[in-house]
């Protein structure tokens, strides 16, 4: 008889046999940039995390590279907001000044990823250029190409395009070569949904949409067929890491990009889930240690070789990495 159990028998047993292993390595941690000095104010519904002005953000990004934590994602939050969005791509705004500064500390020591999305710069909250109340496809992806490389100029390792506009990544990517930036990397927010699940990082990136909501561009949910094909469109245009966006109630979307691109598929596991796991750990409802390493590995098992999380401070801190 065949006895499963028989590998389950004992902890050395159990690690030997273990298919899904994590590491520090694989995980990217979100930072959210804000105007001034001195700045570490707490975000509400995303406990534990905090706007930072540029300088608190240097101290922190400091304590994390002690631990290990050493690729992060910059939002900016708070520059000016204007219909063409324009401080999206000004150089002195807040991101370009951020990765700057970091690179000038930490050097290569630090992987900085930016985030390149223009709804916190535009007043309506929408992630393009509206005209005819539509967010107009082509004229957002020129925004979007000049917003990324104003980041790569600045010094950005790699660029995550989070609009979901069609055509974005070869924009950027043409933008790139043509202005001595070859090796500034795309991760491409390949699949992202239009999701409830983004709501406490709305709060925190003060990118809500004034009117109407994010489906004439964001995908549909009930669509994953559809996610392959906008994924490998994605591949075909120059992305170098494809990812799926939010992570936890997408894990087949993960599975089925994995299966059908070679190149490295990362996971964004967003503010809405982040928040639920802190909300029942806090009631003492569940095990907060326990839930987000299942989690983790869940991302992992799927086929997510790179996971963006707001817990990995939590995991490197606590000592919860096994
Ligand atoms: C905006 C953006 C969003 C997130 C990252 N970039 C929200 C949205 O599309 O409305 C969500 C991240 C999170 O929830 O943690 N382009
Ligand atoms: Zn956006």
């Amino acid at each position: 008889m065949f006895r499963p159990r028989r590998l389950r028998k004992n902890p050395v047993v159990r690690e030997l046999i273990a298919e899904t292993r994590l590491s520090k390595d694989m995980f990217i941690y979100p930072y959210f940039v804000v105007p001034g000095n001195g700045v570490t104010k707490a975000i509400d519904a995303m406990p534990g995390i905090n706007h930072f002005s540029t300088d608190t953000l240097l101290k922190d990004v400091e304590k994390g590279l002690k631990l290990g934590v050493n690729k992060i994602m910059l939002f900016g939050v708070g520059d000016e907001k204007s219909d063409d969005a324009k401080s999206a791509f000004d150089p002195n705004s807040l991101v370009p000044v951020a990765v700057k500064q970091l690179k000038q500390n930490f050097g290569d020591d630090l992987y900085v990823v930016t985030d390149v999305c223009v709804c916190s710069y535009t007043t309506h909250g929408h992630c393009g250029i509206m005209k005819d109340d539509y967010i107009q496809n082509d004229l957002s992806v020129d925004l979007i190409a000049k917003m990324a490389l104003a980041h790569a100029a600045a010094g950005a390792d790699m660029l995550a395009p989070s609009d979901m506009m069609d055509g974005r990544v070869a924009a950027i990517r043409s933008t790139l070569e043509q202005n001595g930036f070859a090796n500034t990397a795309i991760m491409s927010h390949a699949t992202k949904f239009a999701s409830a699940y983004y709501g406490p990082f709305r709060e925190a990136a003060d990118c809500a949409p004034n009117k109407g909501d994010r489906k004439a561009y964001q995908m549909d949910y009930r669509n994953g067929t559809e996610a392959v094909r906008e994924a490998l469109l994605d591949e075909s245009e120059g992305a170098d890491v494809l990812m799926v966006k939010p992570a936890l109630a997408y894990l087949d979307i993960i599975s089925k990009l994995k299966q059908n691109s070679d190149l490295p598929i990362a996971c964004y596991n967003v503010s809405g889930e982040y928040s639920m796991i802190k909300a029942a750990a806090q009631k003492g409802w569940i095990d907060e240690q326990k839930v987000v390493m299942e989690t983790m590995h869940a991302f992992a098992r799927a086929g997510a070789s790179i996971i963006t999380t707001y817990h990995i401070r939590d995991i490197v801190e606590q000592g919860w990495m096994p």
